[in-house]
């Protein structure tokens, strides 16, 4: 079975304001319950690990219990760090996890589809994430802010969550980075340092991280188009 695990412990800076955004509501939903609705979906997964600050507990706890339709899940503390919130998470991994999904709280436009491919391809190949297309021209740029050179953008994509692993590769990554205090930006880049060939999952420009104020208004026009649906 696949246990997903929502990183929600930020501190939003970029949004402002001054509240977790993954409570602010989008067409009426929290940002967390639309995301975590959406996983619910899938069949294969039957285990939701929620990771929020301490001081948010209680609330997104009784959030949750007032949501019908949900898998069977539970909330834990995050840390200063993404990828120390997703180590404190990996502590309540349940015994029927095969497959572990990351998959940032703050993404809620994520499809059922897009969620079926990672999971198939980490069955598959052992790690597998959501992707798309670079639309811009990426530049490698030097410390004095000057152009080193330009990757062929053909050979570029922009990740997203989710990012889907067997249980002992994710594992292993997550204790070979504390062990040699690696700090990434993804739970791949962790995975990759094993060694592990990582497949790419062709997603959707959608499925967006809600990061600044102008991400909200973006969401919800995407919401308007598709009647709610993401799918
Ligand atoms: N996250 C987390 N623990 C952290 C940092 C981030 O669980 N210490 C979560 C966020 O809550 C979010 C996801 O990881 O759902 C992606 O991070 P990001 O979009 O950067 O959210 P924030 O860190 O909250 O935002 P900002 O960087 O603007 O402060
Ligand atoms: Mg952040």
């Amino acid at each position: 079975m696949v246990t997903a695990i929502f990183p929600a412990a930020g501190s939003s800076k970029r949004m402002g304001g001054g509240v977790n955004k993954n409570l602010l509501e989008i067409a009426g939903e929290p940002i967390l319950i639309r995301t975590l609705k959406t996983f619910s979906q899938v069949e294969r997964v039957n285990f939701l690990i929620v990771i929020v600050a301490a001081h948010e507990v209680e609330t997104v706890e009784k959030l949750l219990r007032g949501t019908k339709g949900l898998k069977s899940w539970v909330v834990t503390i995050g840390g200063s760090e993404r990828q120390y919130s997703i180590a404190n998470g990996l502590k309540l991994l349940p015994d029927d996890a095969e497959i572990i999904l990351v998959h940032d709280a703050a993404r809620p436009l994520i499809s059922t589809r897009t969620i079926n491919d990672v999971i198939d391809a980490a069955e598959k190949f052992g790690g597998a994430i959501a992707a798309v297309p670079s639309k811009d021209t990426i530049k490698i740029v030097d410390a004095e802010g000057f152009v080193k050179h330009t990757p062929p953008r053909s050979e570029l994509v922009a990740v997203q969550t989710p990012q889907g692993f067997r249980r002992e590769i994710l594992l292993q990554a997550y204790e070979k980075a504390a062990t040699e205090n690696f700090l990434g930006t993804d739970d791949s880049s962790l995975a990759e340092r094993l060694g592990v060939k990582i497949k790419i999952v062709a997603s959707d420009y959608q499925n967006i991280k809600i990061t600044t104020p102008e991400d909200m208004t973006i969401a919800e026009s995407f919401l308007r188009d598709t009647n709610g649906k993401t799918t």
